[in-house]
């Protein structure tokens, strides 16, 4: 599994130093929670904030686009420095052409699945897509109770995957702790999204460990 620490729950006033803290623990990516108050009620940050902390960290940074009609903004997350860029299936109005656009700056495309989307929303899309993000929560905030339910849309993925060779990786975003993250790898998910479970907690190398262990 590839561990992806979301930024959301760690401290706003040092996220160079909170980056710094975890980097070197055995995390794989930095995750970004965007989101534009507006798709979702928050607001968090934007390209300028995934700008100063790429030049950072050596890690691949995660950019989860919570925003309606995203298109006007990939560019600027491409330019940023982004290595993988998730846009929401239900917030865009063609959801094709915004994959290309993330495709044709030359990183890795995901497609997020809010808890009430069905998979099959997405199988006309799925060439050129390299990963599909599995929310286990609603979007819009950390710390959420994981919806159980969703094990069965990883696995229906999963077995969708296989069946057809395709080279898509799963992540799982939100609610993710140490009871969680089991069943979420036998499903089939492969890139694992923490913000409480580690940010939020003080000790973090025990927090990435407690994660790991439960592998
Ligand atoms: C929720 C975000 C998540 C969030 C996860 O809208 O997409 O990435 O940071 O936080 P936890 O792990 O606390 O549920
Ligand atoms: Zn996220």
């Amino acid at each position: 599994m590839r561990l992806a620490p979301s930024i959301l729950s760690a401290n706003a006033a040092h996220l160079a130093r909170e980056v710094h803290d975890v980097e070197h623990m055995g995390i794989d990516l930095i995750h970004f929670d965007v989101m534009d108050g507006h798709y979702v009620p928050n607001i968090t940050f934007g390209a300028n904030v995934v700008a100063a902390l790429k030049k950072e960290t050596t890690l691949d940074i995660d950019v989860h686009l919570m925003v309606k009609e995203p298109d006007h903004l990939i560019p600027s997350f491409l330019s940023a420095g982004a290595d993988m860029i998730s846009v929401h299936a239900e917030a865009c109005r063609h959801l094709h052409r915004t994959i290309q656009l993330v495709k044709d700056g030359g990183v890795k495309a995901g497609i997020a699945l809010n808890p009430a989307t069905p998979f099959s929303q997405i199988k006309p899309v799925l060439s050129d897509l390299d990963y599909i993000l599995i929310m286990t929560v609603d979007p819009g905030f950390g710390g959420q109770t994981f919806i159980n339910s969703m094990l069965q849309k990883i696995r229906e993925v999963k077995s969708f995957i296989d069946a057809g060779k395709l080279k898509i990786d799963i992540e799982v975003d939100g609610g993710i702790n140490k009871l969680t993250l089991p069943p979420c790898l036998k499903a089939g998910a492969s890139i694992i999204v923490a913000g409480s479970a580690i940010f939020g907690q003080r000790n973090r190398l025990e927090a990435i460990h407690t994660l790991t262990r439960a592998d």
